[in-house]
């Protein structure tokens, strides 16, 4: 089907710089969503979390969940939320119902995800954006499940993917209405300018940890709910704040998040998320 150009004029190009995110309405189809979601439901019909999260000792299940999770850059891998299990290890409710999210590489290995993140459409409006060399880094599916959908507290999407100099770019696509009842995104206008607060990164041990480098308060009161319809592409500035309540409602908030670096950028061994060098990042 012939999609008409979509271009980010010089109007649209002064919002970005002036609030460090994007609202885009109608960017994808509603049927591009339902695919998608179509997409994902049947793979955690098919995803047996048995195999992964039987009983284990708290300290083995945090070394086995800490590798299941470190090892996610170029899988497809289910993540629970906090409260799924029970203290005997089952789930506390159905499994559809428990997943918080799949990720890391969505886009490289599923051709339903492929197809959505690889189009004409998000090349031209990347390269608008500056970036020159983009590799899609990482994708996830976010459930935001209803009623037990965890609240995301604010964060800089760099902090996760930091590049040298920085590059990160966040395409947050609504696949369902979001709005404050379901945990809609928040974001401080403006806010980027504030620079990097913290990286998360590999330790030799095998964990994580953060390094802090501004540990004050964010300004929470500046936040602005971004309410979207079904179909919004939300685009982000890497160091922009933004977090999301939880979902206390009965409706689902599932999103999609591709994030996009340059790849004349250096990207440091010590980022958590890491590829194999035989599935390097691809662009478009
Ligand atoms: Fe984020």
């Amino acid at each position: 089907m012939e999609e008409a150009v979509f271009r980010l004029g010089p109007r649209r190009l002064e919002q970005y710089e002036r609030d460090g995110f994007l609202v885009l309405e109608d960017f994808v189809e509603a049927s591009a969503c339902d695919a998608l979601r179509r997409r994902a439901s049947a793979m955690v019909e098919a995803f047996d979390p048995a195999g992964s999260f039987s009983i284990f000792s708290t300290r083995e299940q945090t070394r086995r969940s800490d590798r299941y999770f470190l090892e996610s850059g170029d899988q497809i891998r289910f993540f629970f939320e906090e409260n799924a299990f029970l203290e005997d290890g089952s789930l506390r409710q159905k499994k559809e119902h428990s997943i918080n999210k799949i990720g890391h590489a969505l886009h490289d290995l599923d051709e339903v995800f492929d197809r959505f993140s690889r189009t004409e459409k998000l090349a031209q409006l990347v390269s608008d954006l500056g970036v020159r060399r983009p590799l899609l880094i990482q994708s996830m599916y976010i459930f935001k499940q209803p009623r037990v959908g965890g609240e995301v507290t604010c964060h800089q999407d760099s902090t996760f993917l930091y590049t040298e100099p920085m590059s990160v770019t966040g395409l947050w696509f609504a696949l369902e209405d979001a709005t404050r009842e379901n945990g809609c995104l928040w974001a401080i206008p403006g806010g980027y300018h504030l620079g990097l607060r913290k990286r998360f990164v590999r330790d030799k041990e095998g964990g994580t940890h953060f390094e802090i480098y501004d540990s004050s308060e964010w300004p929470l009161e500046s936040l602005v709910p971004l309410e979207v319809k079904k179909g919004t592409l939300i685009v982000l500035n890497g160091l922009l704040p933004h977090l999301s309540y939880a979902n206390r409602s009965e409706k689902s908030r599932h999103a999609f998040t591709l994030h996009v670096i340059d790849g004349d950028c250096r990207y440091p061994e010590e980022n958590w998320l890491q590829r194999s060098s035989s599935m390097p990042a691809r662009g478009f």
